[in-house]
């Protein structure tokens, strides 16, 4: 959470801080603000509460001029979100600005501390104590930043990525970070650090990633590496294949709606080389998990626990259908944040299944640690390369979704479930609990998911009207109810946050058998009921359950498959989905739920891409 910048080079530092800001504003947006060293060597800071534009507006008619200079977008934590309590913050001398992403646990008794020591403190943030800490050392005779920063770390807990620059010695920047992220962009003549990737692209697509416990100093023409007892450290920069381009709308009106038709494109490279011809046959070929099968690593595992939080545990729930059914294997899906306090069960018999899109979901990556420590092995899902879930696995299989920019998850929740498709076929191939021909058979229908998708949004997608139509009878609702069975219950958990999430309409996702047990008080004509109907083993129960709702006046859309016309009995509105394996639905039956979300959210003119209070990457607990 939080947005982090920072520039050193020869250009003029503004307007590289507030389009990075931009790009990064989708990870918080409660304030924003910029410091920037100028010309004649004072730091020139700006800030405002609320989103960037009213930072940029503010600015607008006196931009400050220098070339270097940090900005953060905040996703408030200590402190109410207002001016004051905005990123950058300075020390008592003015000398030193810094922006912080992360949380500092015992920065109470440190601002005692300096508080004590005459520091005066402006906001109520945790962070400005970093600035003071740094201040303090320098006072008490640290030879430079450098040091100061290094002595200043070892006394922190908690989360960081910070970056702080002083008037004092111009043309350095200097970066650190503890289990928030943080990356360096080496361009040519310029050096950057940002909160990922995305902000860099237009600049640079040479990137260095940080390690927790590391710090670095960068200059236009430097970058160095240390680990926090001063050990420098060598890295080599990643090149990172995304364009520019596909960080941009692309004339889409909102980054969801481009995520959302990117999806076949998506789920297509997610697939890319992982399935191979061999003879007459396909096969899944995942490298990583023959490796990790030929270093024995698999050989003693009997059970699966899946860890991961919000969307991705909802792709979560899909896998587990798949790896139970295909590869026999008993699999726990957690929530992460549950998982790391519940003093859970798991040892060298446990394979861990980790998906954080982010890479960086701190109850993700501490479950992880955990789970580690207690001798699990652990595979990781991710879109960021070199996040740091990448740097806590045995392996990473990366999702290849693309940037994906809106909050709300869409193209790496179906590259999540593509991945974990796959995986669950590699399992059931080296457990042998399905045979070549069955194997061939579910791969063949994986292959014809991205283009089943690019037929489902020509159906139901942009032009449509039914899914507008239904948008604008849903949109004055206060609640929904979602229901499924099966793999459809975990869509409908997945469809019910989208629409809280963007619209924010109240809405549940259920077991459609356990509505009578409950739930279905609260249906009325007010409060639409969303099914997962697709042909399936339940899918007469789930038609029964349809029906109790209907008894209750409540309106039914009805996700359902393609050719089934008796639905309509059942429903006031219905899209379809292509015919297919019912465990390989999910990924299909979710995009209507999406582009419902999404058209729902426009009737209601919320802001779309920043849902309120929410952010991408959620490196707080
Ligand atoms: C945030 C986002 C969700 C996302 C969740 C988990 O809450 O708003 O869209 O699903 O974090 O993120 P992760 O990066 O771990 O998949």
């Amino acid at each position: 959470m939080c947005g982090i910048i920072g520039y050193v080079g020869e250009q003029n530092a503004t307007p590289i801080l507030i389009d990075g800001l931009a790009r990064l504003e989708y990870r918080g947006y409660d304030s924003a603000g910029i410091a920037v060293l100028d010309s004649q060597g004072a730091i020139v800071v700006h800030k405002r509460a609320g989103k960037l534009r009213n930072l940029s507006n503010a600015i607008s008619s006196s931009q400050p001029h220098g070339v270097q200079g940090i900005g953060h977008t905040r996703w408030a934590t200590h402190g109410e979100p207002n001016d004051i309590n905005a990123h950058p913050h300075v020390d008592c001398t003015g000398d030193l600005a810094l922006i912080h992403n992360g949380i500092i646990e015992n920065y109470q008794e440190l601002r005692k501390e300096l508080m004590a020591e005459g520091h005066v403190f402006t906001s109520q943030t945790d962070t400005e104590i970093l600035a003071h800490a740094i201040e303090r050392e320098l006072a008490q005779g640290a030879e430079n930043l450098e040091t100061a920063v290094r002595n200043i770390l070892p006394k922190l807990r908690g989360a960081y990525a910070m970056v702080v620059m002083s008037r004092k010695e111009p043309g350095k920047l200097i970066g650190a970070r503890n289990n928030a992220p943080l990356i360096i962009g080496a361009g040519n003549g310029e050096s950057y650090f940002a909160s990922d990737m995305t902000a860099l692209l237009k600049h640079t697509r040479s990137m260095l990633t940080l390690n927790d416990g590391e710090y670095a100093v960068i200059t236009a023409a430097d970058i160095r590496i240390h680990t926090i007892d001063g050990k420098q450290v060598q890295r080599t920069p990643i090149h990172v294949e995304w364009d520019a381009q596909s960080a941009e709308k692309d004339g889409y009106p909102h980054y969801l709606l481009k995520e959302i038709m990117e999806q076949p494109a998506a789920a297509q490279r997610a697939l890319l080389s992982r399935i191979k011809p061999l003879d007459d046959r396909l096969v899944p070929q995942i490298d990583e998990i023959d490796a990790l099968a030929q270093s024995g690593k698999l050989k003693n595992i009997s059970r699966i626990i899946m860890l991961a939080c919000g969307t991705s545990y909802y792709a979560s729930l899909i896998g587990r259908a798949m790896l139970e059914r295909w590869a026999r294997i008993p699999v726990e899906p957690w929530v992460a944040s549950e998982f790391r306090y519940a003093d859970p069960v798991v040892g060298p018999d446990t394979l861990v299944i980790a998906i954080t899109q982010s890479g960086e979901t701190a109850d993700t990556i501490a479950s992880v640690r955990l789970a580690k420590e207690s001798g699990a092995v652990v595979v990781g899902l991710t879109n960021m390369v070199g996040s740091a879930l990448t740097r806590e696995v045995d392996v990473t299989l990366y999702l290849n979704a693309g940037p994906e920019i809106s909050v709300p998850a869409t193209k790496t929740f179906v590259t999540s479930v593509m991945t974990l498709t796959v995986l669950a076929l590699k399992l059931a191939e080296l457990r042998d609990t399905l045979d070549a021909f069955a194997i061939t058979s579910l791969l063949r229908q994986v292959e014809t998911i991205p283009a089943k998708m690019e037929k489902l949004l020509e159906i139901v997608g942009v032009e449509n009207n039914t899914i507008q139509q239904t948008a604008k009878w849903l949109a004055p609702c206060q609640s929904a109810m979602f229901i499924g069975r099966g793999s459809g219950y975990a869509v409908a958990r997945e469809g019910a946050l989208k629409l809280k999430e963007v619209s924010y309409i109240h809405a549940e996702g259920y077991q459609a058998g356990e509505l009578k047990h409950g739930p279905i008080t609260l249906l009325d004509e007010f409060t639409p009921l969303l099914a997962v109907a697709t042909h399936s083993i339940v899918y007469e129960k789930v038609i029964s359950n349809i029906q109790e709702v209907r008894a209750r006046r409540a309106k039914v859309i009805a996700v359902a498959t393609e050719g089934d016309e008796l639905i309509h009995k059942h429903a006031e509105s219905v899209f379809y989905v292509p015919e297919i394996d019912e465990l390989l639905v999910p990924a299909l039956a979710a995009i209507p739920f999406q582009l419902l979300a999404y058209y729902t959210a426009v009737e209601r003119g919320c802001d779309i891409d920043q849902p309120r209070n929410l952010a991408k990457s959620v490196t707080v607990e």
